[in-house]
């Protein structure tokens, strides 16, 4: 499939988000054939910068970032052809008439009606003035045509998600929104609904009467960089929680949705978050961890705390850390603990699902044969490994009769020559193809967001915190540890490069 002659508006082409996502996105679908003839990329921002010095930018992006590693010449001697740069003020409407008439050239030149995507690569606060002045410049009559892709964050809490979600359904359809949770772009996360809903032997043994409990831990090795002003304001729970981990944990427990269609694939992701059971305070206090990392050791260098690190309050309560327990309030799930994680300046960077079966009704071996016993994990590793292991017993050869766990795996190197592409790439290419399956709907966000205000709020009352409460180069802090000891299990890591 060939995606319709294609022009591509990017605002704040200049920005972060192009450089290291955007741009070498779309030359990787180039090289691999995605992209139509009639192709075209309009940069736009308030740098000055020339068609030529733009591509030369994008030039030398696509050199860093790109996972096709450098550029060849020659390709790129045909992709340059097509971008372009507009010098502009998003908040000035001459800036959108200027668009139309560059879009009109290219329909003239082309013959054809493009379609016509605009990508929001901007600090959220501009969405509201791009939508409306697309709009009035009459840009986005075309509803079947015309795409606008929004990035995170979909509000700073419900109420603001909820204005959002109302601006831009005044002006675009919901078939029209792309909003980018990049999660679901990845090749891994995408398997687990192959692995789900195209194999037949998991589906029985997939609820209350066979697992115990899930873990869905996101951690990081990176602390907040240089975006410290908008991390302060934000804070694991809403950067983490309330998109990637959620999603991740409708992944494993939406019901089988009638079909691979984007609205019953999102209706029955939904339908998990409006079953997930809402916190009360003292839910709160049982079940939601926070944590904020302090200075220390990683890999050799000394690192700051958070308070110290640029942009960010000396005084700071944002969390850095969060552990949640969640219960999902339906047939299939009900008691079934969903144990989240996600936190920076961890020990590891992993992303990682383990889903522990109950264990075996009755022993039949001696209990010295089964010192090394682990019940029946299954564990979808999202990255930096990619694959997925089933935890099994075995007899270990010898005389004796003596259990240990092994893994049976499915690993991704090992089974596959071809690179996975970036998540950026899936989502890009989904959007010129007008496929919204793995894309946010409007209900989706609010859901989310419902879920995880009754925490943000009773956080936000209780200000007074002993942080920081965990170092560099840890497991978060010991009270996550507890949150899940004290039900009787542990969090599950996997080793990272051999190193545990
Ligand atoms: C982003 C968050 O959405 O996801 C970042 O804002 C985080 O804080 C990033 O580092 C993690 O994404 P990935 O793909 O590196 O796991």
């Amino acid at each position: 499939v060939k995606s319709p002659p294609t022009i591509f508006v990017i605002f704040g082409a200049t920005g972060d988000l192009n450089s290291r996502k955007i741009a070498p996105a779309l030359y990787n679908l180039f090289l691999d054939g995605w992209l139509p003839e009639q192709f075209s990329i309009i940069g736009t921002g308030r740098t000055k910068l020339t068609d030529e010095q733009f591509r030369e930018n994008m030039f030398n992006d696509i050199n860093q970032f790109s996972r096709s590693g450098k550029v060849d010449g020659k390709k790129w001697e045909k992709f340059v052809n097509s971008i372009y740069y507009q010098v502009s003020d998003a908040t000035d409407f001459e800036t959108y008439k200027e668009f139309g008439k560059r879009i009109e050239k290219h329909n003239e030149e082309w013959k054809t009606q493009a379609n016509v995507i605009f990508y929001l690569a901007v600090a959220p606060n501009f969405f509201p003035i791009i939508a409306s002045n697309i709009s009035k410049a009459q840009l986005a009559e075309d509803k079947d045509r015309v795409r606008i892709i929004i990035e995170k964050p979909f509000g700073h809490d419900l109420d603001t998600a909820k204005e959002l979600n109302q601006l831009l359904s005044g002006i675009f359809d919901e078939c029209q929104i792309y909003r980018i949770d990049h999660y679901l772009g990845k090749e891994t996360v995408q398997n687990i609904m192959a692995f789900r809903f195209a194999n037949s032997i998991m589906e029985p043994l997939w609820n209350r009467n066979y697992i115990e409990h899930v873990q869905i831990s996101v951690t990081e090795q990176l602390g907040v960089e240089e975006r410290g002003d908008y991390y302060d304001g934000s804070g694991a729970m809403r950067d983490m929680i309330q998109n990637h981990l959620l999603q991740l944990l409708c992944h494993i427990a939406m019901e089988p949705p009638v079909s691979f269609n984007a609205n019953e694939v999102r209706d029955r992701k939904v339908d998990v978050l409006r079953a997930m059971r809402k916190f009360t305070p003292e839910d709160v206090r049982n079940s939601a961890v926070r944590g904020q990392y302090g200075s220390g050791w990683m890999k050799g260098k000394e690192v700051p705390g958070y308070r110290e690190e640029q942009k960010v309050d000396p005084q700071s309560n944002t969390e850095t850390f969060a552990a949640i327990k969640f219960f999902v309030d339906n047939w299939r799930w009900q008691g079934v603990p969903f144990y989240l994680r996600t936190g920076k300046r961890m020990h590891q960077s992993s992303s990682v699902i383990t889903i522990q079966f109950k264990d075996v009704p009755h022993l039949i071996f001696p209990t010295e044969a089964a010192e090394s016993w682990q019940q029946n994990r299954l564990i979808i590793s999202i990255q930096p490994e990619m694959s997925i292991r089933l935890q099994v017993q075995a007899k270990r050869p010898g005389i004796d009769m003596v259990l240990n766990p092994v893994d049976m795996v499915f690993d991704y190197k090992g089974t596959y020559t071809n690179q996975a592409p970036e998540a950026y790439e899936t989502l890009i290419l989904d959007t010129m193809l007008g496929d919204q399956t793995l894309f946010m709907r409007g209900d989706q966000v609010e859901a989310a967001w419902e879920l995880v205000m009754p925490i943000l709020s009773t956080w936000q009352n209780k200000k007074s915190l002993n942080f920081p409460n965990y170092s560099a180069d840890s497991w978060g802090p010991e009270s996550a540890e507890a949150l899940i000891a004290r039900d009787g299990f542990n969090w599950f890591t996997l080793p990272v490069n051999g190193k545990k």
